[in-house]
């Protein structure tokens, strides 16, 4: 059952609407975007959370009844629909890190078009020096991932979705990476570089 069946998953996912939104364009900034990513990876991630190898209260139970063609049906549907225009991203207005520094302190919070600025300059060349991988190589130039890879999409993301992701790389809390990649990644690297970023990404 490598190839789904589209029309199939549409309406197995019907149950899945309330928390992605309409076709996998979720509203709510926690509830990622499905639109538009790639099968084997929703597939991927549904096989982790029926097998608890991915742990979230929602999506384990949401998963453990699928079978491996709904997970396919399912997986085709959503990599078929396309991110909608209303769903974009919300980041927080430029100015809302800026603020006064704490008596005492010379450094100044950094403005979210710094962030962003600081997160697109990592994403493209990685930091050698610690050995943070450049994200381009797997999660590509527009950040459109790669199908046979299963590397994800993350162009369009939410931001909170983002940075809950990759600080639960860091933590281990999120399991399922093999030979760990996002997990070296994402332990090297500092909560501000992760909001940094997601805010960079989520703008692609
Ligand atoms: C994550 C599919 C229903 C809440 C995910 C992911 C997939 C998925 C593939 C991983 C996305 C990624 O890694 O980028 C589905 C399907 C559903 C369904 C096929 C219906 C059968 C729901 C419902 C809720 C929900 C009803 C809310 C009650 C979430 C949350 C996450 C998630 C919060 C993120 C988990 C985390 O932070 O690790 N879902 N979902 N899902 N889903 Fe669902
Ligand atoms: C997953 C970000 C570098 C391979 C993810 C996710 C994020 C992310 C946010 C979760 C997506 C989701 O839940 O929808 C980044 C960033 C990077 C980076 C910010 C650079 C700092 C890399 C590199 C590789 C890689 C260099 C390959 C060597 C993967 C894979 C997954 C993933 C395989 C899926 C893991 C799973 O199945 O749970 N990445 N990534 N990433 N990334 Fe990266």
């Amino acid at each position: 059952h490598a190839e789904g069946n589209a029309r199939a998953g549409k309406d197995k996912a019907t149950s899945c609407n309330s928390c992605h939104g309409d076709n996998g364009n979720s509203v709510a900034p926690n509830f990622p975007k499905l639109a538009q990513q790639h099968a084997s990876y929703l597939v991927k991630q549904l096989q982790a959370f029926k097998s608890g190898v991915r742990n979230d209260p929602m999506m384990s139970a949401m998963a453990l009844p699928l079978s491996d063609e709904d997970m396919a049906d399912i997986g085709a549907f959503y990599a078929a629909q396309k991110i909608s225009a209303n769903s974009m991203p919300v980041l927080p207005p430029p100015d809302e890190d800026e603020e006064e520094p704490a008596a005492g302190t010379a450094v100044k919070p950094k403005s979210v078009p710094e962030l962003i600025a600081q997160g697109s300059d990592l994403y493209r060349n990685g930091d050698l020096q610690r050995e943070v991988s450049a994200c381009i190589a797997c999660h590509g130039p527009f950040g459109e991932g790669n199908l046979p890879a299963a590397f994800p999409a993350l162009h369009s993301q939410h931001p909170d979705y983002l940075i809950k992701a990759l600080t639960d790389f860091k933590t281990g809390a999120r399991g399922n990476t093999p030979e760990n990649m996002m997990h070296m990644i994402a332990k090297k690297m500092t909560d501000e570089e992760i909001r940094a970023v997601a805010y960079a990404i989520s703008m692609m």
